[in-house]
């Protein structure tokens, strides 16, 4: 049975608590530490379904990887230490892993299989696969409407290096290309039109790597070795938003996160929150494994309306089904455009935001690329479904505190992908 997650309204949150590690960055914490000499200790790893199934992948290809709680240790063999895998590599529900591994697989001697679960198979590889091949690489999928989709089958090795403007700005696609960059001969350039985040080109670094960035130009030495490295992973801000917004609808509540991301390519949730009128308060900036970090303090707030369109998009990306949740709160009307990447998400994430919302007696209009909320509305406890889309049952979760009666999510464990001990952690604030 699928589990279902029952939400009831809030007189209030208050407490103190820290949010599991940064997803983006524990996935290539185990990735570079793969492909480095030695030992990598990854400290507030995230164990989620997501991160796990990255570790599956190179246990596979003969990594050692043991996750302890929020712990990983990774022995890897350099960057030609991968051995061919004897089955098809499952990436789970994880776009990261597919993406940001058929980069790496693209510069290995062996063929090798890469899959994941439906959600991942309605997923377009095209944006990878096109550029891999420029670099050299055999990559089949399956083909719909002149689309690539997984499994796929990569042939590498043998790479050169390449220049690539992107089409869409999208971290998977970058890092796969710089990941990529490593195997080929010479320096690899990926130029972005909108900034997206820069944990790879980081977490490189970090790593002792020889990567270059210059505005919106990434440029990656292919052929270099670097060593293992102990990895400190902040707290994920998109995790920490739902908790962001829980703190500013509630009534009466006072919020402490510790310990919370603020790479300036994922903060846009802040500025955007900033904008409607919360009052969020953050402290104790600090900086640690390239990564800049601090506490947040979040109260209840009355909120206004916004416009989101452009720049802000890629920097809010995996926050807007949560900023939708705030806009019914809001006064005004928001907009949020030139947001059509949402619609290839793990769900069509315009689409199951819509929807859920009507079943809460929200008013919402679905634009081709975006939302349009008016605010602030009642809402009314419903059943709603997830999607099999952890962002989308933990955002609804959030609305479910601040409808009248009683909201049941259905179709919750997918929770596990991102924010194991989500429930749980939202009970104990509870006043
Ligand atoms: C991610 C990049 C983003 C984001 C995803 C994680 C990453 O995807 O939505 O949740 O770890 O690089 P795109 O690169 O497709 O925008």
């Amino acid at each position: 049975m699928t589990k279902f997650l029952r939400i009831t309204p809030t007189l209030g949150l208050k407490g103190e608590i820290h949010i599991p590690g940064d997803k983006s960055i524990s996935h290539r914490a185990i990735m570079l530490g793969a492909l480095a000499r030695g030992e990598t200790i990854v400290n507030n790893f995230l164990p989620s379904a997501d991160c796990l199934a990255t570790a599956e992948c190179f246990r596979a290809m003969g990594i050692g990887i043991e996750v302890r709680g929020m712990r990983c240790e990774v022995r890897g063999n350099g960057l030609k230490g991968l051995m061919g895998p004897k089955k098809t590599l499952d990436a789970g529900n994880s776009g990261t892993t597919i993406r940001l591994l058929s980069g790496i697989l693209a510069g290995q001697e062996f063929e090798v299989k890469i899959t994941g679960d439906e959600s991942i198979q309605r997923r377009p590889m095209g944006r990878i696969a096109k550029p891999l091949r420029l670099m050299g690489a055999s990559i089949e999928g399956k083909i719909r409407n002149s689309e690539v989709f997984a499994p796929l089958k990569i042939i590498g090795g043998g790479l050169c290096p390449i220049r690539y403007e992107l089409p869409v700005p999208s971290a998977q696609v970058k890092s796969a290309i710089l990941l990529a960059g490593l195997f080929a001969n010479g320096e690899t350039v990926v130029v972005e039109n909108l900034t997206s985040r820069d944990h790879t080109e980081r977490m490189l670094t970090h790593f002792g790597g020889a990567i270059k960035v210059t505005g919106r130009e990434s440029r990656v030495t292919g052929c270099q070795e670097f060593s293992g490295q102990e990895v400190d992973v902040p707290g994920d801000i998109s995790s920490a938003a739902f908790f962001l917004i829980a703190g500013l609808l509630a009534p009466n509540s006072e919020l402490k996160l510790l310990n919370v991301g603020l790479n300036p390519t994922r903060t846009g949730i802040i500025d955007v929150l900033h904008r409607m009128g919360a009052s969020i308060e953050v402290i104790r900036e600090r900086m640690l494994s390239e990564e800049p970090r601090a506490d947040i303090i979040v109260r209840s707030s009355k909120l206004g309306a916004v416009k989101l369109d452009g720049e802000i998009i890629p920097r809010i990306i995996d926050e807007i089904p949560i900023i939708a949740v705030a806009a019914t709160q809001a006064e005004g009307v928001t907009e949020i455009r030139g947001a059509k990447e949402l619609r290839i998400k793990e769900s069509d994430r315009i689409r199951t935001v819509a929807s859920e919302f009507r079943k809460l007696g929200a008013e919402v209009e679905e634009l081709e690329d975006g939302l349009r909320i008016p605010g602030p509305q009642k809402l009314k406890g419903a059943v709603l479904q997830s999607y099999g889309d952890h962002r989308i049952a933990m955002s609804m979760a959030i609305a479910g505190l601040v409808a009248t009666g009683a909201t049941t999510i259905e179709n919750a464990d997918c929770i596990e992908t991102s924010f194991p001990g989500f429930e749980s952690l939202l009970d104990s604030l509870r006043q």
